[in-house]
Formats: structure tokens, sequence, C-alpha cells
């Protein structure tokens, strides 16, 4: 069948198309429809069934006799180990971790916070709360203790699953402390935590609350899966959005199953048994969805990769991981590929590697250049597939969806939209614009199965941040178009979210964690353009009046603070101090016209900016940091 016929197909029947999707999930009551529309412009689907995450990720392959394959393949190249796991040896680690979860306490809702480094026992922390029906959130180990504090108070968790470190080139992550931190500096205190002590760093247990992984599963039942209602919270991801309060999308069990089973085979073209390498993050959405749960479900092998594209050692490992463990379908962000690309641009490393198993590459997480895409073409051999998704989704929107048919690729554009999801470009007004014309993109409700039905415990921010702008259709916060065939370019986004390597962070937090200096007394950031990370974070600083301290030591204070408030992922190291920032008569930072100075794009004089000749100075800053292209 052509991507044509399948996307008119679930056009013409949209229930009927997820309901035959549904059959390939094993439910313990299943659906008698598909859709909930009662609470419309909330949508529900498979709300009327009973079923487990866990069961059909781990369970029933061990039953169809697939026990014996190796369910994840933990390559570390940081610590140099490498490990393999079957399907029955995670089923019953899994359901030693949840049975010591429920000895103590842990039952179906409440929630549990994980934060891991890329170690096989972060997904089968993932699965053991997917078992017992309690709610995780993982949370990324760039991000230091007060975002973690702050994740603590909004999913109050019961308990907090953690290790006791991780490992960048050249440091130890010292998760413990950062935990121990976190727990100070949060007002909701979890009952009690399990910490995976590694090799590389053993940490201090508080005696009574802290609880060794291994010791506490000593003596216990194991749990079995506990079924769950359709529309049952499987975790809370948190994510950046305008301000320093990350947003909690709620992932849905039941589509969220049945979603990420329809993708395995019509986006990314990989049959059970084939080995799946998402080089992504457990705290991302695409280390949910394509490390841990879409190839499990899928009865796929899922790779665990604990090292960086170059460095750890070189800039071969990606090939040395797709060779050794003969991975079919790989996925990773462009800028890991332009990290490859920059050490090692003329492919030397690829021709050590034998890569006759790899079929396809997917690139997401940010726009991927052409460039980028050509190069990886010419040494790999094999479709390079740009496709656009986002946390709230937890799967693709648009994609070439090469187990349907390999569309003709146009660079530049993630492809067309996926069956599920009637993207439309509108102007201001929320009138379609026409085809080639630049709007915001936004999708006709309701959404499919498996992405966000609300924030977690913030319905009214869900409406307004996504619902309320154009009624009857969800705002990505995308810009962008559509062209005569219907394919997407994705080209900046609406809010002040910015994409660094491929982390979505957002300016406005780093703006508030700026303005809490003592000598700041307003600040902007904003996001340049950057050759490697896609983009940058650099901060723009007027000082109190009364201030005489030398501009370089704040700008060392500032970066140091987002450091430790932040983390160090939000990648800030340049700040510059200056007189004034540029503003609407009405008092607007004007960013959108900083970002433009600074990669040297055309702007036009914005009719309501309140003095111009603020623009030279903010040139003079950006270019007194290697910064301003023009
Ligand atoms: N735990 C702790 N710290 C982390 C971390 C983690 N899991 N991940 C990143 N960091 C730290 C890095 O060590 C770095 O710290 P530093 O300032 O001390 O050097 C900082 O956060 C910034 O990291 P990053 O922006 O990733 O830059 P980098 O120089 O370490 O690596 C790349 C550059 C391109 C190799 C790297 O960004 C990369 O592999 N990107 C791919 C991203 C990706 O897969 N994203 C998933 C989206 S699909
Ligand atoms: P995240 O929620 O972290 O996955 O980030 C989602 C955002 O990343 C999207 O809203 C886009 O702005 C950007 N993004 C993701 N994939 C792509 C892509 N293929 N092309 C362009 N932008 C992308």
């Amino acid at each position: 069948m052509a991507y044509k016929d399948v996307y008119q197909g679930w056009q013409k029947d949209p229930e009927a198309f997820w309901l035959d999707a549904a059959k390939a999930i094993d439910w313990v009551e299943p659906p008698k429809k598909a859709l909930s529309d009662e609470n419309a412009p909330l949508y529900e689907w498979f709300k009327d069934t009973k079923v487990n995450t866990c069961w059909n990720a781990v369970d029933r392959h061990v039953e169809n006799g697939r026990g014996d394959q190796v369910a994840i393949i933990h390559d570390s190249p940081v610590t140099g180990s490498k490990k393999w796991i079957t399907y029955v040896e995670l089923r019953n680690r899994v359901a030693s971790l949840a049975g010591a979860l429920r000895a103590k306490g842990v039952e179906k809702g409440d929630r549990v916070i994980i934060y891991m480094p890329m170690m096989p026992e972060a997904l089968e922390a993932m699965l053991a709360c997917a078992r017992l029906g309690a709610i995780h959130s993982v949370v990324f180990g760039g991000f230091a203790s007060n975002e973690l504090a702050v994740r603590i108070d909004d999913a109050k968790p019961k308990c907090i699953i953690a290790a006791s470190c991780g490992i960048e080139p050249g440091r130890v992550v010292h998760y413990k402390p950062l935990l121990d931190g976190a727990i100070d500096l949060a007002e909701h205190k979890p009952e009690f935590t399990v910490i995976f002590q590694r090799e590389n760093e053993v940490a201090h247990l508080e005696e009574g609350r802290d609880f060794n992984w291994h010791g506490f599963q000593y003596g216990v039942d194991p749990a079995d899966c506990v079924p769950v209602e359709g529309d049952h919270p499987a975790y809370i991801l948190y994510t950046s959005g305008t301000t320093g309060q990350p947003k909690g999308v709620v992932r849905p069990t039941a589509g969220h199953l049945v979603a990420l089973n329809w993708t395995m085979k019509n986006v990314y073209n990989v049959d059970p048994g084939d080995v799946f390498w998402a080089a992504s993050d457990v705290g991302w959405v695409v280390g949910h969805s394509y490390i841990c749960y879409a190839p499990l479900v899928h009865g796929n092998t899922t790779i665990v990769f604990e090292g960086k594209p170059i460095g750890t050692p070189d800039a071969g490992t990606f090939w040395r991981v797709i060779s050794e463990h003969k991975v079919k379908s790989f996925f990773t962000a462009p800028t890991a590929f332009r990290a490859v690309k920059r050490e090692d641009p003329k492919g030397e490393f690829v021709k050590k590697y034998d890569l006759s198993g790899l079929k396809q590459v997917y690139l997401a997480g940010e726009r991927a250049d052409p460039d980028t895409i050509e190069w990886a073409q010419a040494q790999l051999g094999v479709p390079v597939i740009d496709h656009w998704w986002q946390t709230e989704t937890g799967w693709a929107i648009a994609a070439s969806p090469l187990g349907i048919e390999e569309l003709p690729i146009k660079l530049g554009s993630p492809s067309v939209p996926m069956p599920g999801y009637d993207v439309q470009i509108l102007d201001e007004g929320g009138h379609p614009v026409k085809d080639g014309e630049l709007g915001a993109i936004a999708i006709k409700l309701p959404l499919p199965p498996g992405t966000l039905p609300t924030l977690w415990n913030a319905e009214e921010r869900f409406r307004k941040s996504y619902l309320n702008t154009f009624p009857g259709y969800y705002e990505t916060g995308d810009a962008g178009m559509k062209d005569e065939d219907g394919y997407l370019y994705i080209m900046a986004r609406t809010d002040d979210v910015i994409n660094v390597a491929g982390h979505r962070l957002s300016t406005g937090g780093m703006e508030e964690v700026l303005a809490g200096h003592p000598d700041v007394a307003e600040c902007a950031v904003i996001g340049v353009s950057d050759d490697l990370k896609g983009q940058l974070p650099v901060g723009f600083l007027c000082l109190n009046a009364g201030s005489n301290r030398p501009h370089e030591d704040v700008v060392k204070e500032v970066v140091q603070l987002v450091r430790d408030k932040i983390g160090p992922v939000a990648a800030f190291k340049l700040a510059v101090v200056v007189d004034r920032l540029p503003k609407t008569r009405s008092g607007k930072i004007l960013r959108g016209t900083m970002v433009s100075i600074a990669d040297g794009k055309d702007f036009k004089m914005p009719a309501t900016i309140d003095d111009p000749a603020i623009l030279d100075e903010i040139k003079d800053a950006l270019q007194s940091i290697g910064y301003a292209k023009a």
C-alpha cells in the first residue's frame, strides 16, 4: 500500500484505523471504541480498556517464545563495559524490582521519580513502575538539584530511584549528592529512595530513607502486572515551556502502546527480533519512546548506549556499535552527526566497519540541516530520514514512513504527516494559509493516540498553552510551511523555547536565573545559531545603577549560576553586559530582532521600537563575544 492510501484510510475512518492498530496489543479488556470525545476539546483514546504496559513490553514476549532473545544491550564506552539482557532475564529483574517497590508501599497511581544515567536499570525502573501502574517521571541527569526539586514538588513522588553516579567524559556526575540537594530544596519529601550503587562511585546512604537497589529486593515476592485503565497515566515527562516552571506532559497508557507499536514497522521499518538503536537519553522523550517502550513492546532488541558520538573514544563509536550489534534502524540527533562530521568529514571511521546490516537512519530533536543529511547519506548509503515530533506527541507528527513506502526526500523537510495528524499552517487569525506561505503549525483536534491528553495537575495551563490560540486545533509552538506536495518545513519556534544540541530549553527559565543575581537589574536570553549545537543561549545583562563590579566577574557568576540552578545541559557559557536592551515603546524586549542581528539575517526595523540606536550597541556587544555575523 502507498503512503497516500494509508493516510486516506485513516482520514476516512480514524476510529477503525486505530482499532485495527490496537489488535497488536495484548489487552486485559480490549477496546470496544477508540475515541472518547465527551469532554472535547479534551480527548481520550481507548478509555474503556484494561491493559498493562510492562506485560506488553516484556512478559508477553516470554510467553510467546522470545524469552531467550536479547531485549537490552548495554554498550558503555565510558565505563568500558557491555552487557546483554534477555527478555526472560528482564522479566525476572523487573518483577523483582516491582515486588520490592510494592513491599515498600508503591501502588498504582503513585508517582516515582527516576534519576539515572544510561544504564539498563533505568529502563528496568521504568518498567517496574509500569508493572505496578505507578507513574514514573524520569529526570535527565544533566539537570541540577534545583530542576530536580521543581519536578519533585510538582509530581510529589512516593519514591525516587537513582544511581550513585553517572559518567560524562572527563568527569563523574554525582547523582546521589545532587539528589540529596534536591530533596533538601524540595518542599515535598519522598518516603524513600532506592539507589543503584555503581562501581565508579559508591554513594552514602541515609539510614531509613535510602535503600540499596539490590539489598531491598532480598526476599520479596516478584510482582505480577497490574491492569490499569486505558487513560491511566503511564508517565509524566517534564519539558521546557516559556517560563522556568516545566510542563508535566502526561502520557496515557493505552494510546501510547497502540501508537508506538504501530510506528515500529510503519515508520522505522523493523520487524520483531531486529536490533533498533536510538542514541538519545532516557531523560528525553526519544529515550522514553524509542530506547525503552516502542522497541520492547514490538519485540525488538534495544541498545542502551552510555557514551558520546565523539571522544568515547573516537568519531567511529556510532559505526562500531551499529556493526557490532547488527543495528538495522538507527536514530540520532543532527547535532550528533555534526559532531562526527566535524572530526571525520571524509568518513575514515565509517570505512573501518561493516555496516551492511544498517538499513535506515532517522534524525529528530531539532532541524536537520541539508548539509548534515547529505553527508550522512553519502557516508552510509542508506536513507536518512528527518522526522519531526515533540515531547507532547511522543511519536512522529511527520516522517517518511519507510515501512509503508519510501517517499522522495526533500532536503530541509521532515516529509509528510503521519496518520492521526491533520497538520495545518495557520495565520494569526487562525485561517489556513496558502501552500508555501509561513504560518503557525497547528494540528486539527483530536490528536492521535499516545499524545498528551493534558498536563499533570495543570489542565488550565494545558488549555492555555496548546488549545486556546486556535480553537479546534493543537498549537505546536513551531512555525513553518507546507509545499504543494504536502511536505512540511519546520522553521522556528513561536515561543521562547530554544534547541541546544537537540535539548529543549527555556530562555525564559534562564532569564529567571539571571534576574536572581544581585547585580542584574534586567536581562534577556536569546538563542543564536551555532554550527555544532544548532543553537546556543546568549545572555544580555543590564546591571543595577549602583553596581561597580567588573563586568567579567558578573558574567562568570551568572554562567555558574545557570549551571548550578538549571544544570550543565543548558550549555550557558556566553553573556555580555549592555547598558540597555532594545524594547518596544510598550516595554517588550525585542528578542527576535536581537537573534537576527546575531545570526546576520536581514530584519525589518520594528515600527514600535523605542530607540533604534540601541541595536548598534547590541551588535557591538555580540561582536565582542564573537557573535553578530554581519
Ligand atoms: N548528565 C550530566 N551532564 C550532562 C549530561 C548528562 N546526562 N549530558 C550532557 N551533560 C553535560 C555535558 O557534560 C556538558 O557539560 P560541560 O559544560 O561540563 O562540558 C553540558 O551538559 C552540555 O552538553 P552538550 O550540549 O551535550 O555538549 P557536549 O559538548 O557534551 O557534547 C555533542 C556535544 C554534540 C557531542 C552532544 O551534544 C550530543 O551527543 N548531542 C546529541 C544530543 C541528543 O542525542 N539529544 C537527544 C535528543 S533526540
Ligand atoms: P522535544 O519536545 O524536546 O522533542 O522538542 C520538540 C521541538 O524540537 C519541536 O517542537 C521542534 O521545535 C524541534 N524539532 C524536533 N524535531 C524536529 C525536526 N525534525 N525538524 C525541526 N525541528 C524539530
